[in-house]
């Protein structure tokens, strides 16, 4: 399978997943990565790799529209199975959800559906719950709202704050969202309403 990745900082997730193509654990190769940042640190982690990246510059569009265009034909010209959405911090408008539905999945860090959005780890902190973790969702027209493919938890110990619970986090994330994209390479996804089944 074709992988793209669309990340906007500094790509850990983006590097756990192509460590794990290289490692040949994933049936499939990064095609590409597409950032809107041109200062995020997964641009040089993808060149180490002999990935092309496409840099579409957020600040230099006019709008969320026309800069859309511009990532969406970026998009179609990867020809990818699967786009992974590893950090990246935009919601992508309609046509491209539309678009790509059934085969973008997004990482996010909380146990879905508490705390969407951003900061979800100070999110998680202040609210005082015991337990946090990670989901791997595929990406739907709301915010962090997809069918859930995977979730990791975590404990939140006493002494937490955002970094440390979202360190415990992070080391999660690295593990499930490779295997979420394995899981989607060998075709044992299967949705069923809004509910995603694995196939054994
Ligand atoms: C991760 O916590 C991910 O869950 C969230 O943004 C962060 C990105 O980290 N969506 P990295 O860029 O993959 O290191």
């Amino acid at each position: 399978k074709r992988i793209g990745f669309l990340a906007s900082g500094r790509g850990s997730n983006f590097q756990a997943v192509i460590d794990a193509i290289a490692a040949g654990e994933i049936p499939g190769i990064g095609v590409g990565l597409i950032t809107d940042n041109p200062r995020a640190y997964a641009i040089e982690r993808a060149r180490n790799a002999g990935i092309p990246v496409r840099v579409i510059d957020y600040a230099e569009f006019p709008s969320k529209a026309v800069y859309e265009e511009e990532l969406l034909a970026a998009m179609r010209d990867f020809q990818a199975d699967l786009f992974v959405l590893a950090g990246y911090m935009r919601i992508l408008g309609q046509e491209i959800v539309r678009e790509f539905s059934g085969r973008m999945m997004n990482i996010h860090p909380a146990l879905l559906p508490a705390f969407p959005g951003l900061h979800a780890q100070r999110q998680a902190v202040d609210y005082g719950v015991k337990v946090a973790g990670c989901t791997v969702h595929l990406v739907d027209d709301g915010t962090d709202t997809g069918p859930i493919i995977i979730q990791r938890c975590v404990p939140v110990l006493q002494d937490d704050d955002e970094t440390t619970l979202a360190d415990r986090i992070l080391a999660e994330e690295h593990s499930v969202l490779p295997l979420a994209v394995k899981l989607f390479c060998e075709d044992r996804l299967v949705l069923e309403g809004r509910r995603v089944r694995i196939r054994p």
